[in-house]
């Protein structure tokens, strides 16, 4: 069996705007396993979003708790959770939160500046990455003059450049048409094969999260498994 790597247990959000509250999710309990590609799906609102950015250490759950590799995260200090995000955890979004105006190579190699390599380094390990999504003739170009799919595979590299062991994607397809949302769940498949890591994607796409090892729905704030 393999090692779990990420696990939230028995994990609540309730957002509290002035004057109400929005409870989200109610008593989530997850295991994420070493090297396997889970799917979470749901209605629009249903709090899957939420239940990634928890999952990410992005948000704090109003109880509950979320372990990476054994440790809580409430027990890492700031700066630890800040090379958890740099080092174990990539992020991949719908509106790839990539900077216009700069190439798809500097795109890629953000993370990898806060480290202090030589950025010859940095850069060949940004090129090789670009290469892996199949963008190695498009490095110089601007974010702003690539299509979507072009887009959503240079924010797959930015995210895997780090070699993290754990890929967190909301809804990574979903701004794109179908022949376009196969083809980046296809690389997202083979990349999650050959760096043997673990994927937690948020799809609406059913026919995309049946070839996961495992699906989920998030539905009046629990967590179900889809047979
Ligand atoms: N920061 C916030 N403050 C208040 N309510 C929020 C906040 N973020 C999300 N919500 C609410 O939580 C619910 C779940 O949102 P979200 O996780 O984004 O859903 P999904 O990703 O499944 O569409 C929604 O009703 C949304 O309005
Ligand atoms: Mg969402």
């Amino acid at each position: 069996m393999n090692n779990v790597l990420l696990h939230c247990e028995k994990l609540s959000k309730t957002f509290r705007d002035v004057g109400h509250e929005v409870p989200v999710l109610q008593g989530i309990t997850l295991k994420v396993y070493d090297h396997e590609m889970i799917a979470i799906t749901g209605k629009s609102g249903s709090g899957k979003s939420t239940l990634l950015q928890l999952l990410g250490g992005l948000d704090q759950p109003t109880s509950g708790e979320i372990y990476f590799n054994g440790k809580a995260y409430h027990s890492h200090s700031a700066s630890q959770l800040d090379k958890l995000h740099n080092q174990e955890i990539g992020f991949i979004y719908q509106f790839h939160h990539l900077l216009p105006e700069f190439s798809a190579l500097d795109n890629v190699c953000m993370p990898l500046l806060l480290r202090k390599i030589p950025i010859k380094e940095v850069q060949e390990q940004g090129r090789a990455m670009l290469a892996e999504v199949g963008l190695s003739d498009r490095s110089t170009h601007r974010i702003a003059e690539l299509s979507g799919g072009e887009r959503q595979r240079v924010a797959i590299a930015r995210a895997l450049v780090t070699q993290p062991s754990c890929v967190l994607a909301d809804e990574p397809t979903g701004n794109l048409d179908q022949e376009n949302a196969e083809h980046i769940f296809s690389l997202m498949k083979r990349l999650y094969q050959s760096k043997r890591i673990s994927f937690v994607i948020v799809t609406h796409d059913l026919s995309l999260a049946k070839q996961c090892d495992r699906s989920f729905e998030v539905s009046s704030g629990a967590l179900n498994e889809l047979a």
